[in-house]
């Protein structure tokens, strides 16, 4: 009688502890997630335009053109927002500065320019931007 009691208790018990872990699992997956769209330390800091885009017209610019001016689309960086949309931006940019796209011709910028420097270009590029 003790047993049947016992195990009525401690099968929805266990069902409980194994659904709470597993919400807790997917908790901590969405955080992950969600801190994976790497933060622009310089967003909104006009102070660090000129540099940004001084950086940009020594690295970037004989592909992506002075200034940012580029007419062919899928090198156009002020179409970064339009095309990723402008949460998703910084990731696009800091994801592809650092791994490049090799196949693409994009060269990989890690270990050339530290985040510092990315950012302040990509701080530059957010002045840029073409309206949705
Ligand atoms: C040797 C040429 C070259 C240089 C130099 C270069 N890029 Fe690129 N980059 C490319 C090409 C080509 C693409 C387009 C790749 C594609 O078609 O997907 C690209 C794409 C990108 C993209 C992705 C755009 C998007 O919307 O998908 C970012 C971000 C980017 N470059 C940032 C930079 C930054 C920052 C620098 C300077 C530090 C830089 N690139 C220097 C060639 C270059």
């Amino acid at each position: 009688m003790t047993t049947t009691a016992g195990k009525t208790v401690i099968v929805p018990l266990a069902v409980f502890v194994c659904l709470a872990s597993l919400a807790g699992l997917w908790a901590a997956r969405a955080a992950e997630e969600a801190a994976a769209v790497p933060v622009n330390p310089f967003e909104g800091r006009a102070d660090v335009v000129p540099e940004g885009r001084s950086l940009f017209n020594q690295y970037c610019s004989h592909c992506h053109g002075p200034n940012a001016i580029q007419g062919e689309r899928p090198r156009d960086l002020r179409r970064l927002n339009i095309r990723h949309g402008q949460q998703q931006a910084p990731r696009v940019f800091y994801e592809t500065a650092n791994r490049g796209r090799p196949d693409k011709g994009m060269p990989t910028w890690n270990g050339i320019l530290t985040d510092d420097k990315l950012w302040r270009i990509f701080t530059f590029l957010e002045t840029v931007q073409t309206p949705p």
